[in-house]
């Protein structure tokens, strides 16, 4: 195939009509181009929920067709979520907003040449919690997303080839699979890639801004071109010498970031903001292209630039969690807190350095006129409307006395007509999800009444609670001689409390049926420390209070650590919780106070000193649930204990565990005292 001539451009945000234009002119006197591609925020910030979009928005204007588009277009998405139209034209047509104007998904091969598309922005915690891949309503990436990308690049015939295959043979032995792409486009930096350069960046904090998961996609599909937007705010041209693959045939690739169409200038200077290029498609049997003079060292496969590893044998030491291992590329805008942007990024609404445009105070206030829909009562969006939920004694089904939603806990409504229960999960706009299906005792894991509740790990009834071992409890019992930190408590000794009746959470017990059930968890708490400390040990418990459309069921987890790591604790969380964007609340009594009555999710941990430390969840960012046993395996050495699923036992081990740990608690355990 002959090659193409390309036009990149960089972020538009939302000047649509005035970049056809300059387009239009390039393209007359550059031209002719096959294609444009625009990097970054196509549209800019979306309006909020409820403000309409104008007739003659130009967003409205490109997707009814009314703007003269110049050139075979493809968008993506930059840092903020699409405008509402796009998505719902998108969701209607699959890829054409308008003729001439496609949204870039993941992969396209338009006439045989392969590019790949990541947009949205980077937070470590929702990469690598999400449990899914957020639309376009959603300005973060997440681990899912990438996946997605790397698994639809993968092709079992060569780029640029088009065989017919006769035989299967001919498709093993073409099935060397590649993830090659001509071109990626991304909104966000890859790590590394300043290494080894000598080409000067317009600003130094640009040499950390990449991300590791853009890094990864690059060194697996190799692209010729990677354009990127997001240096800096506004954003900086950019362009990196050239590197080469060695392994796949001299494959090069240029690495070139633009800066915005239409951005203020930086520092008196106007950012560049097109690139313009010829590419032909490899063919396998292409000669190897030559090195170009400037080329430097491969930043992707130079070993300088892997991320340390982590170290699995962990010892007293320094980094004994990590704490001492840079993590490069991990600084985007998560650097220090999660939801805090980086150094130098600014709102630009009020230009805060403080918070995301999507943050913005100044954001939430509606324009004068604006009347919510719900209330009819100016002052707020329908998304803020004080009784959009109303549901329960303010409008819907009452359920009848004594019931308790098992999503929140409330008494006031059915669990079908509970906000939380309700609410869109992480994100995705939650359309067309029906109902939520509660979960009925005897599918609860924690119910006594469920008949396959594994009756053996149960050590102790009281008369609100149950402890019972976990299955694949953090502590290794038969095995614990080769761990220098296992805690020598008999059988283990990690056990969870578990009220028996059905609540999602401690907090959202109703406040006249909660003291016994408190003060009894209270005293096995107890109980469970006076074991742990004649066995040397000290006890950590935590609680994940999340609030769920299925509906939960209470339970602390309760773990004993050595005596010589109890002060370590505090440390670990807060470190841990560092790295994963969980913060803690300087008033942890107050913030679970706030969660009473179903009211919020929280992560509780009660620290061997007898502190607390809560962490509130936030609307739409996900938190692992296993995040608690990530910090104590961290914390003992075992993050190969991390997986409870491969420390589970055969019965006849947990049965002897069981039988160890109730021996052993016999002289403390309040059901038998009483
Ligand atoms: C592959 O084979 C099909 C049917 O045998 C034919 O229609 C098509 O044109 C072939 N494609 C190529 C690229 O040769
Ligand atoms: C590398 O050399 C090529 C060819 O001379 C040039 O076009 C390109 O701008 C150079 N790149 C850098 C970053 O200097
Ligand atoms: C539980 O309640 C009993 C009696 O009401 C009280 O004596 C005891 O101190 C309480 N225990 C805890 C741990 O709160």
């Amino acid at each position: 195939m002959a090659s193409m001539k390309i036009l990149t451009v960089g972020s538009p945000a939302g000047s649509i009509r005035e970049l056809f234009a300059k387009v239009k002119a390039l393209d007359a006197k550059h031209g002719k181009f096959d294609l444009l591609l625009c990097v970054g925020d196509f549209f800019g910030p979306p309006k909020d929920e409820g403000e309409a979009y104008a007739d003659d928005d130009e967003v409205v204007l490109l997707l009814e067709g009314k703007l003269e588009v110049p050139l075979e277009c493809y968008i993506m998405q930059g840092e903020y979520p699409l405008p509402a139209p796009v998505i719902e034209k998108f969701a209607k047509t699959g890829s054409a907003l308008a003729k001439g104007v496609n949204l870039l998904r993941v992969i396209i091969t338009p006439k045989g040449l392969r590019i790949a598309c990541l947009g949205g922005i980077y937070d470590s915690n929702l990469y690598a919690a999400s449990e899914s891949a957020h639309g376009f309503t959603s300005p973060y990436f997440t681990s899912q997303t990438v996946d997605r990308l790397l698994s639809n690049t993968l092709t079992t015939s060569k780029p640029g080839s088009q065989q017919n295959y006769t035989s299967l043979a001919a498709i093993k032995a073409n099935a060397a699979t590649s993830q090659l792409v001509d071109i990626f486009i991304s909104n966000a930096w890859p790590s590394f890639i300043a290494h080894a350069s000598d080409a000067p960046l317009p600003d130094q904090a640009l040499s950390s801004i990449g991300v590791d998961p853009v890094a990864e996609i690059v060194r697996r599909t190799k692209p010729r071109y990677h354009f990127a937007v997001g240096g800096g705010q506004p954003p900086k041209f950019w362009e990196r010498e050239p590197f080469v693959w060695d392994e796949d045939n001299g494959r090069i690739t240029r690495f070139v970031s633009l800066g915005g169409f239409g951005s203020p200038p930086t520092e008196g200077k106007k950012q560049r903001w097109f690139y313009a290029f010829s590419i032909a498609p490899v063919t396998p049997d292409n000669p190897a292209p030559p090195r170009p003079a400037n080329a430097t060292r491969n930043p992707f496969t130079e070993e300088i630039t892997r991320p340390p590893k982590r170290p699995l044998e962990s010892d007293e030491g320094a980094n004994y969690r990590w704490g001492d291992v840079k993590q490069p590329g991990k600084r985007s805008r998560t650097d220090g807190q999660p939801g805090k942007p980086p150094t130098g990024y600014k709102c630009k609404i009020c230009e805060s350095p403080d918070h995301f445009i999507t943050d913005c105070p100044d954001r939430a206030k509606p324009k004068e006129g604006y009347i919510c829909k719900i209330c009819n009562e100016p002052g707020h969006f329908v998304r803020d409307c004080p009784v959009k939920n109303a549901v329960g004694d303010t409008g819907g089904r009452k359920p009848k006395e004594g019931y308790v939603c098992r999503a929140c806990g409330g008494e006031n409504h059915y669990i079908q007509d509970c906000p939380v229960a309700n609410q869109p999960s992480g994100g995705r706009g939650g359309r067309g999800r029906g109902p939520p299906k509660e979960i009925a005792p005897d599918e609860c894991w924690f119910c006594l009444s469920n008949p396959n509740l594994a009756k053996h790990l149960i050590v102790s009834i009281g008369a609100e609670c149950y402890v019972t071992l976990p299955k694949g409890q953090i502590v290794p019992t038969h095995t614990a001689g080769d761990h220098p930190n296992a805690p020598r408590v008999p059988g283990g000794g990690h056990v969870l409390i578990v009220p028996i009746t059905h609540y999602p959470t401690y907090s959202s017990i109703p406040l006249d049926l909660s003291p016994p059930i408190i003060n009894e968890t209270d005293r096995y708490k107890d109980a469970l420390r006076s074991l742990y400390a004649k066995h040397g040990a000290a006890a950590v418990t935590f609680e994940v209070g999340r609030l769920t459309a299925k509906g939960g069921h209470a339970h602390v987890q309760v773990v004993p650590v050595p005596n010589k790591l109890k002060d370590k604790v505090e440390a670990t969380f807060l470190d841990e919780g560092r790295r994963h964007g969980i913060e803690f609340e300087a008033d942890p009594e107050e913030a679970l106070r706030a969660c009473e009555g179903g009211r919020g999710s929280y992560f509780r941990v009660d620290l061997p000193d007898g502190r607390m430390m809560v962490h509130l969840f936030r609307d739409h960012v996900p938190f692992s649930v296993q995040f608690g046993r990530q910090v104590l395996v961290s914390l003992l050495g075992m993050q190969e204990r991390f997986d409870w699923k491969t420390c589970l036992q055969s019965e006849e081990e947990d049965k002897a565990d069981a039988e160890a740990f109730k021996k052993a608690f016999a002289p403390f355990d309040p059901s038998l005292i009483a």
